[in-house]
């Protein structure tokens, strides 16, 4: 009999992962124009994942225990299409001796590409200037010549938290904007860090010195709320800070004080807590705040080969077979 394998999101028909899937599964996809949500309700996901043998799923769908017991024991690959993993409980699934995949790589430069985006959105203040223009304001301050007027990258200090693969993409790409000095903090130095010029230097340091503080790390237990008061605190007034991570990095409450109060100068997040903001978060009613809905990946390019790439996983795990982009091992 086919192994059985359940969607929580399509794959796009076009893709080459959904036509191997159909060919030697017996595929089942979560349908959201059906139901009316874009999300698996989790009581319907729990019911849904009875007796499958591979799962695969998008952002944010949860994995822990509670998910693993009601798919049951025969339950043999997890493919995440994201290269976050916060989502999973990953020593739940070492525990089951359950691979998991997920999609390095494939999403790298489009990640980057949007973290340059919200970079430069944020230092020159494009939400201001486009709220004047479809407001009616633009002109009636525009004479002022520090009108919206925002912060250069060029000869500025960039801080990196977190320089892996999209860190290192998103130094590469401020380097050819003439930046002054490029530093980066992490658990540890990285060779790579010779290809930008980058300086290891402490998460303190980094903050103290830094015009812009990028957040490209993954999620540990350890960095929950890692930009906090104190955080903000140690940061210059003219600071801008991005994250591209996730929003469990980041105390917003600190943030938004930090921001009203002009400790900092600005803010660009593509992740918050939660996922989607509401309309009316204190945070959205901030000029210097500047939010994107999670678009980090959000090519065409990127999202199939992530798609793509997480079916590959799947059919790996179900044929026992090493996985082309197995999560490590912590
Ligand atoms: C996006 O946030 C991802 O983890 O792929």
């Amino acid at each position: 009999t086919r192994p059985r394998i359940y969607l929580t999101q399509k794959i796009p028909e076009e893709c080459e992962g959904w036509r191997l899937l159909r060919e030697s599964c017996d595929v089942k996809v979560y349908d959201e124009i059906e139901t009316g949500h874009m999300i698996v309700p989790r009581d319907q996901l729990l019911r849904d994942v009875r007796g499958v043998d591979a799962l695969y799923l998008a952002l944010p769908v949860q994995v822990d225990a509670e998910l693993l017991d009601a798919a049951g024991p025969q339950l043999k690959v997890i493919a995440t299409k994201s290269v976050g993993l916060n989502h999973i409980d990953l020593a739940e699934c070492a525990r089951r001796n359950i691979p998991v995949g997920y999609t390095p790589d494939v999403l790298t430069d489009a990640v980057a590409e949007a973290t340059i985006a919200l970079t430069l959105a944020t230092a020159r203040r494009h939400k201001e200037g486009i709220q004047a223009v479809h407001g009616g304001q633009w002109g009636k301050t525009w004479e002022s010549s520090l009108y919206l007027c925002g912060k250069d990258i060029c000869n500025s200090v960039v801080g990196i938290v977190g320089l892996g693969r999209i860190g290192l993409g998103v130094a590469k790409r401020l380097r050819a904007f003439g930046i002054s000095r490029l530093l980066y903090c992490g658990r540890a130095s990285k060779p790579h860090a010779a290809e930008v010029n980058g300086e290891y230097v402490s998460f303190d340091e980094l903050l103290k010195m830094s015009d812009f503080v990028i957040a490209c790390c993954s999620i540990t237990p350890e960095n929950h709320h890692l930009f906090n008061a104190d955080a903000f605190g140690k940061m210059k007034k003219s600071a801008i800070f991005i994250n591209a991570s996730r929003g469990i990095l980041v105390d917003q409450d600190a943030l938004y004080v930090a921001l009203a109060s002009g400790q900092i100068f600005a803010a660009g997040l593509d992740v918050t807590t939660p996922e989607p903001l509401p309309p009316d978060h204190r945070l959205l009613t901030l000029p210097n705040c500047t939010v994107h809905p999670h678009l980090g990946s959000a090519t065409v390019t990127a999202r199939h080969a992530m798609a793509d790439l997480s079916a590959r996983n799947a059919l790996a795990g179900l044929r026992g077979e090493p996985l082309p982009a197995p999560v490590p091992l912590i």
